[in-house]
């Protein structure tokens, strides 16, 4: 299955992409979290790439198309893969297609998650990630059974540096001027399937799982 998960900041991306990939064996590819992974590692890209992320801006698109173009033919992904938070502007989503063509591959779904914007700062300034394994949970929504501590791992939750409200609300904007065209691009390519991403995570678990499984 090659699935894209769309959705505003704070949708749910991150933890319906981590029981997808559970669920189907496929893996998850976050741009996100790869350049998180490189700036912790301080790569030059990771040092060029902290301060637009710190300040809730884009990464250029040339950056990111070279990452996914990579990580897509790894050998993990032969049997499909999520991308989450990729792409997010329509030549990101034209530089996918011609990345997909050369190695004769076709997306399967798109899945737009759409969530309110209060819901979406609640959701992030509340959310917390595990420093070791990125493992995902939310102080009131879906806490971890010891405060602070990740229950798949024991490493310590930590806040994104760009879940502080002012970006969250720069993060937001971001989305609608250069993501939101990407839902009536693929709702042209006859690709879209739109959930209620404002339903407990158990819930959008569900309705994901049977849209997919609906084909
Ligand atoms: P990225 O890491 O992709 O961040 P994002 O798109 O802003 O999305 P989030 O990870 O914040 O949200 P999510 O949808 O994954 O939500 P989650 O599941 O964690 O990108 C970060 C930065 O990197 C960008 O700003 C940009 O600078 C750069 N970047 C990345 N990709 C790029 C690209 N393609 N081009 C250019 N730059 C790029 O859930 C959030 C919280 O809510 C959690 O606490 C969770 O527990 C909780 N929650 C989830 N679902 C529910 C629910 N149904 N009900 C209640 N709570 C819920
Ligand atoms: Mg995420
Ligand atoms: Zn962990």
């Amino acid at each position: 299955m090659k699935l894209i998960l769309l959705g505003p900041p704070g949708a749910g991306k991150g933890t319906q992409a981590k029981m997808l990939t559970e669920r189907f064996a496929i893996p998850q590819v976050s741009t996100g979290e790869i350049l998180r992974a490189a700036v912790k590692d301080g790569t030059p890209m990771g040092q060029k790439a902290k301060e637009l992320m710190d300040a809730g801006g884009l990464v250029p698109d040339e950056v990111v198309v070279g990452i996914v173009r990579d990580r897509l033919q790894e050998t993990d992904c032969n049997k499909g893969f999520i991308l989450d938070g990729f792409p997010r502007t329509v030549a990101q989503a034209d530089a996918l297609q011609v990345s997909l063509q050369n190695m004769s591959k076709k997306l399967d779904r798109v899945i737009s998650l759409k969530v309110d914007a209060q819901a979406l700062i609640e959701r992030l300034t509340g959310r917390r990630t595990c420093k070791d394994c990125g493992r995902g949970y939310h102080v009131k929504f879906d806490p971890s059974r010891q405060a602070g501590v990740c229950d798949a791992c024991g490493g310590t939750l930590i806040q994104r540096n760009d879940d502080q409200e002012e970006t969250i609300r720069k993060r937001l904007q971001v989305y609608a001027d250069q993501t939101t065209p990407l839902i009536s691009y693929y709702q042209e390519a006859g690709v879209l399937l739109e959930l209620d991403g404002m339903q407990p995570i158990p819930q959008v678990q569900k309705e994901m799982l049977s849209l997919l499984q609906a084909g």
